[in-house]
């Protein structure tokens, strides 16, 4: 058992305190039960006797759920660096680039893919993130895909097979679609829980995709989709179609695409990913339009080697804030309870009684300074299932 007493702003996300969306509770305690789910989150003064000896005094910090990263491919070898500099200096960003990080991954052996993709979950840890979801996508081959998703589940049961990545070097597109669907898909269907297909310029139509994200819904895998990052095309209009948990990027939307998804109310998420918008040079999704017509919209990091590096959520927060018109409060529901829905889940991203105890403690006094100091660490603490898994509370 837990208690945590002098919280001056406990985020919940929980609806049914009729506290707004974010559920806010000032000056309060927070209790996790022996079963490592929240016990008890509502105002200090109205905390049970039971509960009162053992207390931690808090002093005043705030407390979040941890981050739903509901988007990264954190299995991969080498890194792009050089790329990186080129774009710096003028060279645009293209899907191609997957392809560097394609040979660098088959060359690298599953115990370094573990040790990388671990530093990466960790130093998403560190930042307040208690659940992320990867993918595989830089093997292309039934051998480096399969064995790309025995390291993403070394890291979190949230795992992605996204063999329909590019189509590899040495492929054509047919012959590659059909062994994506056949033989890469029963080896890889056993590992994973989503199929994912990045539906874009320089990687998959909408035909091909369509293929691919039927014949993983045929192997049991939930569906999201790469839509629209690039450049306007059929991909969010596919996801709504295919019904997909989420469609991520959105970057390139026109009207009918956010009317489409605001008319799945909420069954299709839309994925913002504002670091590759950073980290690539590009314009930032119109979070606005589509919070304002309805849509359910997730923030997540999308870390990669080539086009958003970077594990850190409370980035994508200040960014969100700061550059696509999201309110604060806003941008942390979407970095928490967006991404637990972008993975259906209900048990993640809230602190609701009887959800996972997994959350962060800040070093300042409300979730607002997650977007107002950017680039400050301000994560003091991190909880996963009511254990203290990075940080410390002194
Ligand atoms: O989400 N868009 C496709 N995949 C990644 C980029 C991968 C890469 O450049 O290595 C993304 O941005
Ligand atoms: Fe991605």
């Amino acid at each position: 058992m837990l208690v945590l007493t002098g919280i001056s702003t406990l985020v919940t996300n929980d609806t049914t305190l009729e506290r707004g969306k974010l559920g806010i509770i000032e000056n309060a305690a927070l209790v996790v039960g022996n079963d490592n789910k929240i016990a008890f989150a509502g105002e200090t003064a109205n905390l049970p006797r039971e509960y009162k000896s053992n207390a931690i005094d808090l002093n005043g910090r705030a407390i979040i759920p941890g981050f739903v990263d509901s988007h990264t491919h954190l299995v991969f070898g080498g890194d792009r660096a050089e790329e990186f500099e080129a774009r710096m200096s003028g060279k645009p960003y293209t899907a191609g680039g997957i392809r560097t990080t394609v040979a660098a991954t088959r060359n690298s052996n599953n115990d370094a893919l573990v040790a990388n993709a671990r530093r990466l979950a960790n130093e998403a840890l560190h930042t307040g993130t208690t659940t992320l979801e990867t993918k595989s996508g830089y093997g292309l081959s039934v051998l480096d895909e399969t064995r790309s998703l025995q390291v993403a589940n070394a890291i979190t049961s949230e795992t992605t097979f996204l063999g329909a990545h590019v189509v590899p070097a040495e492929s054509q597109i047919n012959e590659y679609v059909d062994l994506i669907c056949g033989e890469m898909l029963d080896n890889c269907a056993l590992h994973a829980k989503w199929i994912d297909v990045f539906c874009d310029r320089g990687a998959f139509e909408v035909d091909h995709a369509r293929a691919i994200l039927q014949a993983g819904a045929k192997a049991g895998l939930g569906l999201r989709i790469h839509a629209n990052q690039l450049q306007h095309g059929g991909g969010v209009q596919l996801g709504v179609e295919l019904g997909v948990a989420s469609c991520d990027h959105c970057t390139h939307l026109d009207s009918a695409d956010i009317d489409a998804l605001a008319d799945t109310k909420g069954r299709t998420v839309a994925t913002l990913l504002p670091t590759a918008e950073l980290c690539t040079r590009s314009q930032f999704p119109d979070a606005r339009r589509l919070i304002d017509a309805g849509v359910t919209v997730a923030l997540a990091s999308d870390c990669n080697p080539g086009s958003s590096y970077t594990t850190s959520m409370p980035l994508a927060i200040s960014l969100a804030v700061l550059n696509m018109k999201m309110t604060c409060d806003e941008a942390v529901w979407s970095a928490t309870a967006g991404g637990a829905a972008a993975l259906r889940r209900s048990d993640i991203g809230n602190l609701a009684v009887g959800s996972h105890a997994d959350f962060a403690v800040l070093n300042s006094r409300s979730h607002i300074h997650l977007a107002y100091r950017p680039g400050v660490k301000l994560v003091d603490a991190v909880f996963v299932r009511g254990q203290l898994a990075a940080g410390s509370l002194r």
